[in-house]
């Protein structure tokens, strides 16, 4: 694993004395925001600091300075740094209203308009994906609601390089299998070890990619777009750019999940705010009477 933290523990920080002069927490944050948009302010700058501490650490440095200059001129250190700042937190099948939604509402809705349109395809991307579990939980939603013939292209994207290794491999310990209702578990997992494996059948619906949602912007013809408890670590300038950026990566008549604490409330943007019984979402194009 190339991450710097042990994935699976989040966020614990430890109490400690500043370790940034305000003046290096400034250039480091601004190093991060500029790089992937997450936005430290002196309320979270802890994180920020401990994660420095700990790369310094594994390199062998005692000084940031030297370490600032070092990012400037090595791509890959730079990766390292931003994938030890970014929270993974995820589960599977995370927020049941979502998921219900999805099956409930815009599965059946996409499904009979791409029959009328005579199309086929089911595109999904799910940016911010961390360790995997959103892409497999979409990707088991729609095996068991859509019909056999139709088919499924997931793209799970990250910028946290050790995130998308867990997620590629599809291997989770028990502890964090909990979530997944116990049929899927047996229908869609292997036993292995302490834990489950996804079988191949869901796996190969999906592709995992290095993805910067502050530069990449190649992603085009999605269906649906599940970017949750990503944007929230971003300021609002960011945050705009990231909702722009997938209203260009969205077909007309498509959809937009976002985590159920962030909103497009005040950006000013051409999405549909929709409603439904389970849980609130956002479409492209739609019309009033198509919602
Ligand atoms: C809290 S996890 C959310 C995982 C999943 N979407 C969910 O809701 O359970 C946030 C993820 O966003 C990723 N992330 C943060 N900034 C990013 C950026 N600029 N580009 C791509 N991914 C980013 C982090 O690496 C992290 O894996």
């Amino acid at each position: 694993m190339t991450g710097n933290k042990g994935i699976y523990e989040e966020n614990r920080i430890e109490p400690m004395s500043q370790f940034l002069s305000d003046k290096d927490f400034e250039l480091f944050s601004s190093l991060v925001y500029n790089e992937s948009g997450i936005h430290f302010t002196n309320t979270n700058r802890s994180i920020l600091e401990s994660r420095l501490k700990d790369r310094l650490k594994k390199l062998g440095l005692e000084n940031c300075d030297t370490y600032y200059k070092q990012l400037k001129n090595d791509e890959d250190e730079l990766k390292n740094l931003l994938d030890s700042v970014t929270t993974n937190l995820t589960r599977f099948f995370r927020n049941t209203g979502h998921f219900q939604a999805f099956q409930n509402y815009v599965l059946p809705k996409l499904l009979s308009y791409k029959r009328k349109i005579g199309e086929n395809q089911f595109k999904l991307w799910s940016a911010g994906c961390a360790t995997g579990e959103e892409p497999y939980s979409v990707a088991i939603a729609m095996k068991e609601h859509l019909p056999s013939d139709v088919e499924i292209q997931i793209l799970g994207s990250d910028l946290s390089l050790s995130s998308l290794m867990v997620a590629k491999e599809g291997y989770y310990p028990v502890a964090r299998c909990k979530d997944i209702p116990e049929a899927y578990l047996k229908k869609y997992f292997s036993e292995k070890r302490e834990g489950y494996q996804i079988k191949p059948e869901i796996r190969e619906l999906i592709k995992f990619d290095y993805h910067n949602l502050k530069f990449g912007s190649e992603v085009q013809s999605m269906d649906i777009i599940f970017c949750r408890n990503v944007i929230i670590y971003f300021d609002q300038q960011a945050q705009k750019n990231a909702i722009l950026k997938f209203w260009n990566s969205l077909k007309n008549y498509s959809f937009l999940f976002i985590g159920h604490s962030e909103s497009l409330f005040g950006m000013n943007t051409q999405f549909k705010f929709i409603k439904t019984e389970w849980s609130t979402l956002y479409s492209k194009n739609l019309t009033n009477e198509e919602l």
